[in-house]
C-alpha cells in the first residue's frame, strides 16, 4: 500500500514540468497556425510538433493513468473527474493517430485543423488536471 503514497505529490512535479513543456509547444503551434504567409516554416513546426506529441504525450498520459488517476479514483473518491480525464486521454490518443496520418500523407490543411482541435482539448485537459485533480492529490500525498 506504501506505493500509493509514492504516487502522490512526488510524481506531480514531473507531470507539471511536462505540462509546461507541452504549453510551450502549443504556443509554437498557435504561432505556426497563425502564419499561413510562411508555409515552409508552418509545415516545419507542424511536422516537429507531431513528432514532439508522439514522443511525449503517450508516456505522460500512461504515467498519469497508472499513478495519480488511480490514487484519485481509488483513494480520494474522484471517480467522476477521473472518468472525464480518461475519456479526454482516449480522445487525445485518437487525435494523435490522426495527425500522424495527416503528416505522413502531407495533408497540411487537414493537419492544421486537427492540430488546432488537439491543442484546444489538451489545454482544457491540462487545466482540468491542475485545478481539479493535482491539488487534491498533492494535499493527500503531503
Ligand atoms: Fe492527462
Ligand atoms: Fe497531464
Amino acid at each position: 500500500m506504501g506505493g500509493l503514497v509514492e504516487h502522490g505529490a512526488k510524481d506531480l512535479g514531473r507531470l507539471n514540468d511536462e505540462h509546461r513543456l507541452m504549453e510551450s509547444r502549443m504556443q509554437l503551434i498557435d504561432d505556426a497556425v497563425d502564419s499561413p504567409d510562411d508555409p515552409d516554416w508552418q509545415k516545419d513546426v507542424l511536422r516537429k510538433s507531431v513528432r514532439f506529441l508522439a514522443e511525449n504525450l503517450p508516456g505522460h498520459m500512461y504515467r498519469e493513468e497508472e499513478g495519480v488517476f488511480l490514487t484519485a479514483a481509488n483513494q480520494l473518491g474522484l471517480e467522476t473527474t477521473v472518468d472525464t480525464l480518461r475519456q479526454q486521454h482516449n480522445d487525445l490518443r485518437q487525435m494523435l493517430e490522426i495527425v500522424q496520418q495527416q503528416e505522413k500523407h502531407h495533408q497540411w490543411e487537414a493537419l492544421t485543423l486537427t492540430m488546432t482541435d488537439l491543442v484546444e482539448l489538451l489545454r482544457d485537459h491540462i487545466a482540468g488536471e491542475e485545478t481539479g485533480l493535482f491539488p487534491v492529490v498533492s494535499q493527500w500525498g503531503a
